[in-house]
Parts: C-alpha cells; structure tokens; sequence
C-alpha cells in the first residue's frame, strides 16, 4: 500500500496530533535554545496539561506564561498542576488559538501541524512586535528562513526573513548544501529522540520512515547530493515494502 493509505490506517488521534504532550526534557531543550528568560511573556499555543508554562516559569523565570488550549479537560488539568506550586504570573485559556490575543508575547511555542491553522496564524504573527521569537518543531513556518535551528527546533523572529523558494528553505533548515543519506538518517533520528518517549519500542521504524521522506523531498527538489539513489535507502524502501507492506518508492520524481 502506498504511504498515504498506511498513514490513514492509523488512529486519528495520531493523525491529528491531539494528544501529543512533548516530554519535559524537550521542554527545557526548546526553552534553551530559545534562550527563555526572566524577561519574556511566553505563549504555549496548545499547551495541552501546563506542563511547558511551569517550567518556564519554574526553571526559566519567565515574567508572565499564558497557555492556550481548546481541550477543556486538558485545561482542568493544567490548572490543577500549576495550583500547588504557589507561582506568580500565569493564565491558561480555553480557547481556539486563532481567537486569542497574544500581541503581547516574546517567546511562542507552536508545534502545529495542520495547514489551514498555519495558514491563519501566518497573517497573526507577521504583525507581532519585532523581536518576538516563534519556536517550531520539524517544520519551518511557511515560506520563511529561520533565524537559528538546532533541529528539529527552528525559531523564526520578527520581522521574518522571506526564503525565496523551498530549496533554500530546506537548505537553511538542514544547513548543509546537500542532503545525503546520513544527513537524512542523523535529522530524522533527531527528531525521533526529541518528542519520542525514551522507552518507545518503535523508534527505529519511525526514523526509518522519516529519513526516506526527508531524502526522496530533498532528491525531489534537486538538492540529494548526486543522482544515484544511495544503497542505505534502496535497502529501507525494499524493507519497508517486504516486510511491513508499505510502498514508498512511487514517491521519487512525483
Ligand atoms: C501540539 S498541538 C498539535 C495538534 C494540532 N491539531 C496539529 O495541527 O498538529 C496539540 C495540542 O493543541 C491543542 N489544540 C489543537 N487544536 C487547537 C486549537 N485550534 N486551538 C487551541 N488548542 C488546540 C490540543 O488540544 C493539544 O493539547
């Protein structure tokens, strides 16, 4: 089957993204890399259980932490986590992000993956104030250049830089000039440990996956490095196509 319909298959809480909930240790990676501090307003833009605004204000100091999420039990549990640890200057919303002012903020952290939700925040955040900093995981906001990646973090600041085409895009992201099978391999394990859990029996799988799409997207944009399709990905397309029944090869030169 091809990769579109085993991707159906699977349950739409998956597909969705709903219930994600990054781990702590990607929290204080995101926050790092960020460089959170005492004098930000920070934003989580579905902040799902309050896990990110207390340790951004617990272990980063933040001035104020605002979380947003249209889950209202997720919002009652946030809530509860935050009402023992006695700290100043937060608030959680229930509510739809496209609907909520944030014109204040310094630090966003936005991890969304569907496109119409992007597609409306775009217009919302290029008329933030200079400076704000908005935090993405895996991919870039549309058509535009980060200003600093450790992948699968990238972070975009007011006023943003316009990328020309997704070739450069996908270039700056990886930063290198061409992207080879290691490259691939290396990006998407990265991603795989960040938001996976440590004991995840599935790992390997889902670096496999991702490492095929990252090369086949950079082949198909003209930037793999040479015209020969390495042997490591021969040999985890036919495995993906032998052994789990999933055809990913139909997507080279689409
Ligand atoms: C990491 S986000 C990603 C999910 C999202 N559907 C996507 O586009 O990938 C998951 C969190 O965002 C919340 N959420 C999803 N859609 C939302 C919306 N429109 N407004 C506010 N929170 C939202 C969910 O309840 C969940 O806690």
């Amino acid at each position: 089957m091809k990769i579109e319909e085993y991707l159906t298959s699977l349950p739409q809480s998956i597909l969705s993204g709903q219930d994600v909930q990054l781990p702590d240790n990607a929290f204080r990676e995101i926050f790092r890399f960020a460089e959170l501090g005492k004098d930000d307003i920070f934003y989580h833009l579905g902040c799902g259980n309050g896990k990110g605004i207390l340790i951004a204000l617990e272990e980063f100091g933040v001035k104020n932490a605002v979380g947003i999420d249209n889950d209202g039990k997720k919002i009652i549990l946030a809530k509860d986590l935050l009402k023992e640890k006695n700290l100043p200057n937060y608030t959680f919303q229930c509510n739809d992000i496209r609907q909520v002012d944030f014109c204040d903020a310094t630090v966003i952290l936005f991890w969304f993956a569907d496109q119409k939700i992007i597609d409306e925040m775009m217009d919302r955040f290029s008329r933030l104030k200079s400076g704000c900093k908005i935090i993405t995981i895996w991919g870039p906001l549309p058509g535009c250049l980060p200003d600093k990646v450790e992948f699968p973090y990238i972070l975009n600041i007011i006023p943003f830089k316009k990328a020309n085409d997704i070739k450069e895009q996908l270039l700056a992201i990886f930063c290198t000039d061409c992207v080879d099978f290691v490259t691939a391999w290396e990006f998407a394990e990265r991603y795989t440990k960040a938001i996976g859990s440590p004991e995840a029996g599935n790992d390997r799988f889902l670096t496999i996956l991702q490492s095929l799409v990252i090369w086949i997207n950079a082949k198909n944009l003209g930037v793999a490095c040479g015209d020969e399709i390495p042997q490591p990905i021969r040999t985890y397309i036919s495995i993906l196509k032998t052994f789990f029944n999933i055809d990913v090869e139909y997507l080279l030169n689409k």
